[in-house]
């Protein structure tokens, strides 16, 4: 194309800014951890530095790119710090970067099999890929979303279709009240997409945990039975692989068994650690997988491609097209059914080439250089573990089925509050060394500390780092308490 035929950047423009940008990228992170891990900006420090109105005339795109160092890196928390422990970190490798810049340009929008032959296929190759990584049966249809709310949002959406038979057409008229059951450690994705799909929050049933935060599944059986007699429609159970507060595993088996006998839709939930599945000594978390109904993972969580990506697996993937497709005349689709037509599988028209990401990450790592890193982030968790478990002045609040640990600082003989400000100060402090960001939850009342490892530049030494930032954080706590 020659360069008077376009309104966008000359060629030679792009690749000088493109090359400029790739080492910027490199030296970023080369040298990410001598930035403060959380930014330490002010709610609305950035917002005050950008111009109230946009520029009516064009700006060098090296003035627009020294805006990065000098506006964006300040007020960034930077998830690919290997000093980022809290929550479950999504890290971006390299080579799932430049599948991002890829994706960009190649701009694909697979509304249907004949807009984006290639992203439609190659998603359907690359969850086919993560099936057999990580023992996901067959007969199970995969769709790629942006997140694991979303995916749990059609999950439930299919659920109800499949159980209502009219909720697409009447909607929730004369239907009776639609349940959803999960843990009371499940995550909020669940209580949304009950907000979102209109059933109502009181349709949500919490299901009690044990003392490791597993389901109960007897209780669920009883909240089951007891919807079924006062006229209610049970409709998805949504069981947790690795909750977030503490990484507990839901007992699938059972669950499974209860939701085959009392014909109940089961949703299983393992947007961070269901990717450890791919270490075939992890395969039993999805053992009675093959009696779910659907699944969710997210790469983007534990498998170093860049935010967004959500793989979402489905038996009867018919449920998910009766709920959501819509055939318009100005959107033909080819009649094969080898031309999958993704806009068919959910309620989104315009979807991102985001399988791109995933070939690129599984084929540069290999099956077995990604089982590598996983297993090094369960050996690191198992060593903090046992730290944890040696220190005189912390306890461990909960097993560690994967890369996260829970604990808190135990100061004596003082009040649930006192003990909770004491560790909501510890953590405030561990925190701001800027070295390390851990996170807290809230357990049985208890303010607990969360330090999870699962970046891909998380390592043995950024681990013992920590151990040193706590340990000096809870000697200062603990002189505080003592004075
Ligand atoms: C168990 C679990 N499910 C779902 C989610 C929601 O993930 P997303 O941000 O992809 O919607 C999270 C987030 O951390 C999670 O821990």
């Amino acid at each position: 194309m020659k360069k008077e035929e376009t309104f966008d950047m000359p060629g030679e423009e792009f690749r000088s800014a493109g090359i400029q940008m790739i080492n910027w990228i490199a030296d970023y992170l080369e040298n990410i951890d001598s930035l403060p891990v959380v930014s330490k900006n002010s709610p609305g420090d950035l917002k005050n530095q950008i111009p109230q109105s946009p520029p009516s005339s064009a700006e060098d795109f090296e003035k627009i790119f020294k805006d990065i160092d000098n506006l964006i890196i300040p007020a960034l928390t930077h998830w690919n710090h290997p000093g980022f422990m809290a929550y479950f970190n999504s890290t971006s490798s390299a080579p799932g970067i430049l599948a991002e810049l890829l994706c960009a340009a190649l701009n694909s929008n697979a509304l249907t099999w004949k807009t984006s032959p290639a992203s439609t296929e190659l998603e359907i190759s690359m969850l086919n890929w993560l099936k057999e990584m990580t023992g996901i049966p067959e007969n199970f249809f995969g769709v790629v979303y942006d997140t694991a709310s979303t995916s749990t949002l059609h999950a439930i959406a299919a659920a109800r279709e499949a159980a209502s038979g009219s909720v697409r057409t009447e909607g929730l008229f004369n239907s009776r009240r639609m349940i959803v059951y999960a843990s009371e450690q499940a995550h909020f994705s669940v209580e949304k997409a009950i907000i979102t799909l209109g059933l109502g929050l009181n349709s949500f049933k919490k299901i009690k945990t044990d003392s490791q935060f597993k389901m109960i599944p007897r209780l669920l059986l009883e909240e089951i039975k007891k919807d079924k007699e006062s006229g209610n429609l049970p409709v998805c159970v949504v069981a947790t692989i690795g909750t977030t507060s503490t990484t507990s595993i839901d007992p699938l088996k059972e669950i499974a068994e209860i939701c085959s006998a009392e014909n109940v839709w089961l949703h299983i939930d393992a947007a961070q650690a269901g990717i450890s599945a791919i270490l075939p000594e992890r395969k039993f978390i999805f053992e009675g997988i093959e009696n779910a109904d659907s699944i969710v993972m997210n790469p983007h969580k534990w498998m170093f491609v860049p935010v967004d990506i959500s793989t979402f697996f489905i038996k009867d993937h018919t449920r998910l097209k009766n709920a959501f497709s819509v055939v318009k005349e100005y959107l033909t689709a080819e009649d094969n059914p080898e031309a999958v037509n993704f806009m068919d599988y959910g309620f989104q028209l315009g979807r991102r080439f985001r399988s791109l990401k995933l070939w690129f990450v599984i084929r540069y790592f290999g099956v077995d250089g990604l089982r590598r890193i996983i297993r090094q982030h369960l050996r690191l968790a198992e060593n903090f573990a046992a730290w944890i478990d040696a220190h005189p002045m912390l306890d461990r609040i909960a097993e560690v089925h994967f890369s996260t640990v829970c604990f808190r600082f135990k100061p004596g003989n003082l009040t649930q509050q006192k003990i909770n400000d004491l560790n909501d100060e510890l953590l405030k402090l561990i925190n701001s060394s800027g070295k390390i960001f851990l996170s807290s939850t809230i357990l049985n009342g208890n303010f607990i500390i969360r330090l999870s490892m699962s970046g891909i530049r998380s390592t043995e030494a950024i681990l013992e780092k920590a151990k040193e930032i706590i340990s000096e954080s809870v000697e200062t706590i603990n002189k505080i308490v003592r004075s």
